[in-house]
């Protein structure tokens, strides 16, 4: 596949030929790929799970690398280094994936199944502070009462990061659709850094790398304050960003004009992508380069989506931005 031979420095060694999935080019923009199981690889990948349920891989950690590991044989060997030269390649780093004949809500263990294999392949989740588990689930109603935009369905969630507000390294987000009634709207968004017009005023300005105050409300359940920049280098010295207007507290004028400044311009990007996600499927992108949103919904009263989510560390690639202090 000419977009794996394409990578200049690969990771790990590029599989010969894929198999068990498709990949090409998403509809938004050749950074994002579209990657497809077939249908013999998810019924075999499902068949040999039957013995283990969800709350197994919940309570024993290390099933969820042996479900990677299935899954990477159902596909020859050929998924791990695509997905791991994928996500470290700062041309792509993101991935649209599905999966033939697992569109249903009803199969909403086999998406957290199959989300799982997919994400131990590359890295490990972390701890979910919202839910307890390494993943979380999640429903966005008509109606919502919570302290932050994440469920309010609305208005639009803003361009960020994950993970801003956390100690643990956040290398990569995967987001998946588990079901969807009445909606209208709703596309994720995404911008790719090196897509972004302001990139190189916004980077190089005085503050991009000031220790700025990030604190979580309650439903996040992390009591402790973080300090980090806004913008860092990764290991190459290429600039990443960590995150997220509803949660950095600009300490005077000059961080909270700066910081209204920024959102404005990623906000207002021309380049910001549009990505219907359709039930069953998930996207899956290096946290460090891709901002993430959500655009608004129109109102119905039976509107109803359940999403699930994953973050967590790369294992098979030193972490790109330097430990924070
Ligand atoms: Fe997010």
């Amino acid at each position: 596949m000419s977009t794996v031979v394409a990578l200049k420095s690969l990771a790990v060694p590029a599989p010969q030929s894929l198999s068990g999935f498709t990949l090409r080019p998403s509809a938004q923009s050749p950074r994002l790929l579209q990657l497809t199981f077939s249908q013999a690889t998810v019924q075999g990948f499902l068949a040999a799970l039957a013995e283990w349920p969800v709350q197994a891989l919940e309570y024993k950690s290390f099933l969820r690398f042996r479900l990677a590991k299935i899954l990477d044989e159902l596909c020859a060997g050929s998924l791990q280094p695509l997905l791991i030269n994928t996500l470290l390649d700062r041309a792509t780093g993101g991935l649209l994936v599905s999966a033939e004949g697992l569109d249903q809500v009803a199969q909403a263990d086999d998406m957290v199944k199959l989300a799982t294999a997919v994400a131990h392949l590359f890295g490990r989740s972390n701890f979910d502070a919202m839910s307890g588990q390494y993943y979380a689930r999640f429903v966005v109603q008509n109606v919502d009462a919570s302290d932050s935009y994440l469920r309010q369905p609305h208005r639009v969630l803003e361009l960020h990061t994950d993970g801003t507000f956390v100690e643990q390294d956040t290398d990569y987000v995967l987001m998946m659709k588990i079901d969807e009634q009445n909606m209208e709207g709703g596309d994720s968004l995404l911008l790719h850094l090196d897509d972004w017009e302001g990139l190189a005023t916004f980077n190089h300005h005085p503050l991009a790398r000031r220790e700025l105050r990030w604190t979580a409300p309650p439903s996040k359940r992390v009591d402790k304050d973080v300090f980090h920049p806004v913008f860092d280098n990764d290991a190459e010295g290429r600039p990443i960003i960590s995150y997220i207007d509803q949660f950095v507290q600009p300490k005077n004028f000059e961080e909270g004009n700066w910081l209204t400044d920024l959102s404005q311009s990623l906000e207002g990007s021309p380049h910001k992508l549009s990505v219907p996600v359709p039930v069953g499927s998930f996207l899956l992108i290096n946290n460090h380069f891709w901002l993430h949103g959500r655009d608004r919904f129109t109102a119905h009263p039976g509107l109803r989506r359940e999403l699930m989510r994953q973050r967590g560390y790369f294992t098979y690639a030193k972490v790109l931005r330097e430990p924070r202090q």
